[in-house]
């Protein structure tokens, strides 16, 4: 049944259920675990958007691995503002890591296109994207490409399950799109 929620000034419906995060939640770890199974990855989180997946699929994640992150924004409201501010530096040191991006969403690809190539100037062996969501649609920066996608969605609005609206609906278990 599809629910619609209120969220400031707009009508979010539901578009993606607890039981479908999960079983792409699954999905992702296991081609995770045989990609990097003698790598010992460095996992990167995007906060604030990427904690909720994060946690779900670290908890899946049974090989050798470490977790940084790195605090990013690029978004005012539900408009990308083209320009990528980074809140919280890196203090890890990823010289030969191999590292795989952990993000809520790739949009435009513009947040990941400008942070591929700052890690691999600090000397990442490799970095991969691994995101809960994908709007195929909307790229435009084929170096933002990501790897390991949860659901690719139409070009849509959506929140919940880590994802805002105006700092709203993060903690929302499953997705809402916007009502058009
Ligand atoms: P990109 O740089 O255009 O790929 O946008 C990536 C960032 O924009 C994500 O990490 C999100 O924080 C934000 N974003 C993009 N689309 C949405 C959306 O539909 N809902 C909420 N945030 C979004």
């Amino acid at each position: 049944m599809t629910k619609e929620i209120q969220i400031l000034d707009k009508t979010f419906v539901s578009a993606i259920s607890e039981a479908e995060i999960s079983a792409a939640v699954d999905k992702v770890a296991g081609q995770i675990m045989n990609d990097y199974a003698d790598k010992n990855p460095l996992f990167l989180m995007i906060l604030n958007g990427a904690f909720m997946f994060a946690a779900d699929l670290l908890k899946r994640v049974t090989i050798p691995a470490t977790l940084a992150s790195i605090k990013l924004s690029s978004y005012e409201g539900m408009l990308t503002t083209g320009e990528v501010r980074e809140v919280i530096g890196l203090t890890e040191d990823v010289k030969g890591r191999h590292i795989i991006i952990i993000e809520d969403i790739v949009d435009t690809g513009t947040t990941m296109h400008c942070l591929i190539p700052d890690l691999k100037a600090r000397g990442a062996a490799s970095v991969e994207i691994c995101t809960f969501l994908q709007k195929p649609e909307a790229l435009i920066f084929p170096d933002a490409q990501p790897k390991y996608v949860g659901f690719e969605i139409n070009n849509l609005f959506v929140i919940g399950y880590g994802l805002d609206y105006d700092g709203y609906a993060r903690n929302l278990p499953e997705v809402y799109m916007i009502k058009k």
